[in-house]
């Protein structure tokens, strides 16, 4: 595993961010992710300011694995490495967007939810994917079966993950980390909720804590 990967796995869950006014809320976020045991962050390239997010991010809280999620293109991993993003996540499986990292040097998560998609990640050598979206795809049973032939991936699930399931997951010794939005949901960032954001990043990290001692 990659130092980023490391990373994930250790904290145990990674905040999937939109943020529509970055100038206004990156820095509110980072402190208040920071504050509850979560210093990562994928900014999605859904909202137009992603790459502003990530730079007041990765400038103002050096402790923090900020990285660019919703990748489609890569003149957004450009974009992304430029502001300093140290991963870079994609919603699905493309040959020309993980090899392009490979070659630039920035860790790759992949969206993978088929054995094609994990046969080509292993092609590239992967050792961590994302596996999206992962309630809607078959959950935790699915990634129990695909580890069969496919024993070396460690996964990261996103999608349909919150904290009635995270436990379900993160228990799995096959799982790196769970992507969410649970804990940064749009009601959250837009209202400045940022103690009630601080708080669920609290209970997501017990939880990881007591799935996986349990
Ligand atoms: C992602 O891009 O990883 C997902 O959209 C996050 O899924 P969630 O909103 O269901 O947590």
């Amino acid at each position: 595993m990659n130092e980023i990967e490391k990373k994930f796995q250790s904290i145990g869950v990674v905040p999937v961010i939109k943020l529509n006014n970055p100038e206004r809320d990156a820095i509110p976020l980072a402190k208040a992710l920071i504050a509850g045991g979560v210093p990562a962050a994928e900014v999605t390239f859904r909202a137009a300011g992603a790459a502003t997010a990530i730079k007041l991010m990765h400038d103002n809280f050096p402790e923090m694995c900020v990285g660019a999620g919703t990748v489609l293109t890569t003149a957004q991993v450009d974009e992304a490495m430029a502001a300093g993003a140290e991963f870079i996540v994609t919603p699905g499986m493309d040959p020309e967007i993980v090899a392009y990292c490979q070659k630039v040097g920035i860790a790759i998560f992949p969206g993978c939810s088929t054995p094609t998609d994990y046969h080509t990640a292993y092609k590239f050598g992967l050792e961590v994917v994302k596996f999206f979206p992962a309630e809607q795809s078959g959950g935790i049973a699915k990634i129990k079966a695909m580890s069969a032939p496919f024993p070396m991936f460690k996964v990261m699930p996103t999608g349909g993950i919150n904290l009635k399931n995270l436990a379900d997951y993160i228990k799995n010794p096959v799982i790196a980390a769970c992507g969410g939005s649970y804990m940064v949901t749009a009601d959250l960032i837009d209202n400045g909720k940022w103690d009630e954001i601080t708080e669920l990043c609290k209970k997501s990290v017990e939880i990881v804590k007591e799935a996986r001692n349990g």
